[in-house]
C-alpha cells in the first residue's frame, strides 16, 4: 500500500504542471431559481425550533462556515461527529459530504432539512411552512408549477452555484500575474508539489475530486467515524474521506472531518505526518501556509 502511494506521489509530482487550474469567473445558473434558493437558504422558519437555517452553519458572510468544531442545530444540539464544511465552491466537488454519500447538491440539500440534529423537519412540516409563505407560493408556482421537496432542494442547489470564489491571488498567479503572490507563497507552492500534497489536493478546487484515507503512514487517532466504510462496509474504505478542497482554507478553521485541529500551521504539519510520513521543518510549513493563504478568493453576492 505504501509503495503504491510512493509511486503515486512520484508520478503526480513529476507531472504536477497544470494539476491545479483557476476557478471560472462565473458559472451558468438560473437567476430566478437562485433568488428563491437564497430565501430558502436564509430562512430559519424551515427548522423545528424556528432558529436554524442553512446559513446558521454555512454563513455566506463568513466563507460558508461558522468556525466551530461542531455546529449547533435545532434545540441547541451539537451537530456531531462532523465539522461543518464550507458551501463555498462545493458545486465543484465530485460528491458531497465528508464520506461522499450525496451525489450532487440537490440530493445533499434534502439531508440537513430532515436531520434531527440540524434542521429537524419532517417532509410534511417543511411543505406546510413553505406553503404558509405567500412569496414562496407565488415563486414556486411561477418557476416550478408546484411546491415539492425536490423543487425546494433544486432551488437551494441553484443558489449554491453562486457561492463561488474566483480570482484568488493564486488563481491570478496561475493566469499569468507573476506578482499576485509573495515569494514565500511561491516557495510554498513548490513545496506543496515537491512534498506530494498535490497528489491528493488538485484540480480546480484543489481537492474535492477523489477519496483518500486519512492516516496512510500514521494511524489517525480518532476512529469514531470510519468515513466511507460506514456506507460501503468495505475494509479498504476504513478512514477514507473525500479529499477536501483547499480553497479559502485559511478562513475555514478548525480542520479535518472532526474539527480537531485549530490552526492551519498544525494542520499542515499533521498532514505531512499522517499522509506522507514526514516531519516538515517550520520554514517549509510557513511557506506552505503562505501558499494556502493565497487561495482565499472573493465572493460577490450576486443575489441581492
Ligand atoms: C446545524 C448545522 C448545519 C445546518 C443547519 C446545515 N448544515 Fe450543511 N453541513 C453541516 C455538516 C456538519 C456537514 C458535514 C456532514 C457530513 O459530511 O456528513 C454539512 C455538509 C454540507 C454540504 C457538503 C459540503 C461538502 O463539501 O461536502 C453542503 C453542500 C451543505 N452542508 C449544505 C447545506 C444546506 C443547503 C443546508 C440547508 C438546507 C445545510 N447545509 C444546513 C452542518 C449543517
Ligand atoms: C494521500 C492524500 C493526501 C495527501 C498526500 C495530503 N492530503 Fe491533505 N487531506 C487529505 C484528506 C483525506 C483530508 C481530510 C482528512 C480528514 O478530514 O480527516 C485532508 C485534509 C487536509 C486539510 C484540512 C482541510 C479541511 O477542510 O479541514 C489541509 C489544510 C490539508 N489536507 C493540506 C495538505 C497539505 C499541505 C499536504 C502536504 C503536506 C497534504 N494535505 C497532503 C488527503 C491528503
Amino acid at each position: 500500500m505504501k509503495i503504491f502511494y510512493a509511486m503515486l506521489f512520484l508520478i503526480t509530482t513529476t507531472f504536477a504542471i497544470d494539476m491545479i487550474t483557476p476557478l471560472p469567473d462565473k458559472i451558468n445558473y438560473n437567476k430566478e431559481k437562485a433568488i428563491l434558493g437564497k430565501k430558502l437558504y436564509m430562512d430559519t422558519s424551515l427548522s423545528k425550533d424556528g432558529k436554524i437555517s442553512c446559513n446558521t452553519c454555512h454563513n455566506i458572510n463568513n466563507y460558508g462556515v461558522d468556525n466551530t468544531t461542531n455546529s449547533t442545530g435545532v434545540n441547541n444540539q451539537l451537530d456531531t461527529p462532523f465539522n461543518t464544511p464550507t458551501t463555498f465552491n462545493s458545486v465543484f466537488n465530485f460528491v458531497q459530504f465528508w464520506n461522499g454519500r450525496a451525489q450532487n447538491l440537490q440530493e445533499q440539500a434534502k439531508v440537513p432539512l430532515f436531520n434531527p440534529k440540524e434542521m429537524g423537519l419532517t417532509p410534511e412540516f417543511l411543505l406546510k411552512q413553505v406553503n404558509a409563505n405567500p412569496d414562496y407560493v407565488k415563486s414556486f408556482k411561477d418557476i416550478y408549477g408546484e411546491i415539492t421537496v425536490d423543487n425546494i432542494a433544486d432551488a437551494i442547489k441553484e443558489f449554491e452555484k453562486t457561492l463561488i470564489t474566483p480570482d484568488s491571488p493564486f488563481d491570478r498567479y496561475l493566469k499569468g500575474d507573476k506578482n499576485a503572490i509573495s515569494e514565500k507563497a511561491k516557495r510554498g507552492y513548490e513545496e506543496f508539489k515537491a512534498q506530494g500534497c498535490i497528489s491528493c489536493h488538485q484540480g480546480q478546487n484543489i481537492g474535492g475530486n477523489m477519496f483518500q484515507k486519512i492516516g496512510i503512514f500514521q494511524e489517525y487517532p480518532n476512529q469514531e467515524n470510519l468515513g466511507r466504510y460506514e456506507i460501503t462496509k468495505k475494509e479498504s474504505d476504513k478512514m477514507v474521506f473525500k479529499v477536501p478542497s483547499l480553497r479559502n482554507i485559511a478562513k475555514t478553521a478548525p480542520y479535518y472531518h472532526d474539527g480537531s485541529i485549530p490552526t492551519l500551521d498544525a494542520c499542515v504539519q499533521f498532514m505531512a505526518y499522517y499522509q506522507l510520513g514526514k516531519f516538515l521543518n517550520q520554514e517549509t510549513v510557513d511557506d506552505i501556509v503562505a501558499f494556502l493563504e493565497s487561495l482565499t478568493g472573493e465572493y460577490h453576492d450576486s443575489i441581492q
